[in-house]
């Protein structure tokens, strides 16, 4: 498969990539059946699957402006665009902030219930649920005209009810049988993902939010050691785009999940840089189709052994616990194990972590 290479593409003012980013591009975490997020992308495909969705791994982060951000209705003014948020090779061509990006290109080749999956990435603080790379889990669902029913309010959930409320900002061209029938099915579909990652009891919320590309939008949030974190973005696709990309169907749905939150919540990992971890005591945690894992920390230095050997005089008294004492204050909570590994009567080896 042809590697991602920045060296191609002139470079303008507009450059804003460094090398820790560039050293990104090839990783290919989903290359990993046993990675941790390639075990959460295909539960999800797993739920998706009965209702003929295709899955398909997309590679290539480069996209064009006009592809990221002039296709999907950014306005012009968007702070998505300034490189103080996003990471542009040159003034045209930028690595794509989200998975959407690549929509139309699946639609135009005659794809209409898929899932595309990928590396995004955004200008971002450094803390331990933020990284400038990340993963996202992109679906799409195009209606035929006949899948569309005529209103049948008893089949509506009282969301979709709530949701037609804001009708004013909906798409002036959208019919209210189609926005019914798109919004439920969104609805449905999405609350049913949610009970298969995360079981009947775990409680998620909807609320209404913006994105220049839906409308109504929709934010599905979790609730996860005592806050609410947001996991999926999600609306009903501006018709515009569905007629951009050729399409003679008007009505479609579109969700984005953030498949790092996902498997934080799902296997308790407590840091998001764990993900790039190529550290034997993280990878062999996760078994391809165990979804149960419950991550078992362990220490996020890389491990640095230290031996050490004693001759302990004539008669002396060896005092292990004052030697423990003595290593704890000097290496601190860096120190994670100590061990005495042989032992004879003149020599003592320990070695620590
Ligand atoms: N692209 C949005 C994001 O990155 C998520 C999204 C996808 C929202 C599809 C609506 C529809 O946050």
């Amino acid at each position: 498969m042809a590697q991602t290479s920045l060296g191609e593409y002139e470079r303008d003012s507009m450059s804003n990539i460094g090398p820790s980013i560039i050293a990104k591009l090839n990783r290919r975490l989903f290359a990993q059946p046993n990675h941790p997020l390639s075990i959460v992308k295909t539960h999800i495909h797993a739920y998706f699957q009965p209702l003929s969705f295709a899955l398909f791994d997309h590679f290539d982060p480069v996209v064009s402006v006009k592809q990221n951000f002039d296709d999907l209705c950014f306005p012009p003014d968007h702070p998505g665009r300034r490189p103080s948020d996003s990471y542009f090779i040159n003034n045209h061509t930028l690595l794509r902030t989200h998975m959407t990006a690549n929509e139309g290109e699946f639609l135009r080749a005659g794809h209409r219930s898929f899932l595309i999956a990928g590396d995004v990435y955004r200008r971002d603080q450094i803390d331990a649920t933020h990284y400038p790379v990340f993963h996202q889990l992109e679906g799409v669902r195009v209606f035929r005209d006949d899948e569309i029913h005529e209103s049948n309010k008893e089949g509506e959930s009282p969301f979709t009810q709530h949701a037609i409320k804001y009708d004013h900002e909906s798409q002036p061209a959208f019919n209210q049988a189609a926005l019914r029938t798109v919004t439920d099915s969104l609805y449905h579909t999405l609350n049913g993902l949610m009970r298969h990652l995360f079981g009947p009891d775990v409680p998620i919320r909807w609320q209404t939010c913006y994105f220049p590309f839906t409308c109504p939008s929709f934010e599905i949030e979790v609730f996860y050691r005592g806050r609410w974190v947001e996991v999926c973005g999600s609306g009903v696709l501006q018709q515009s785009i569905l007629q951009e990309n050729g399409l003679r169907e008007r009505n479609a749905w579109a969700f984005g999940l953030g498949l790092e939150r996902l498997a934080m919540i799902l296997f308790d990992i407590p840091d998001i840089r764990l993900f790039w971890s190529e550290d034997e005591r993280f990878l062999s945690q996760f078994r391809a189709g165990q979804i149960n894992t419950r991550f078992q920390p362990f220490s996020k230095y890389p491990a640095c052994w230290r031996d050490l050997s004693f001759w302990i005089g004539d008669g002396a008294e060896f005092d292990e616990m004052g030697l423990y004492d003595l290593i704890r204050e000097h290496g601190q909570d860096l120190v994670e194990d100590v061990q005495l590994v042989s032992e004879s009567h003149e020599c003592l080896c320990f070695y620590y972590l």
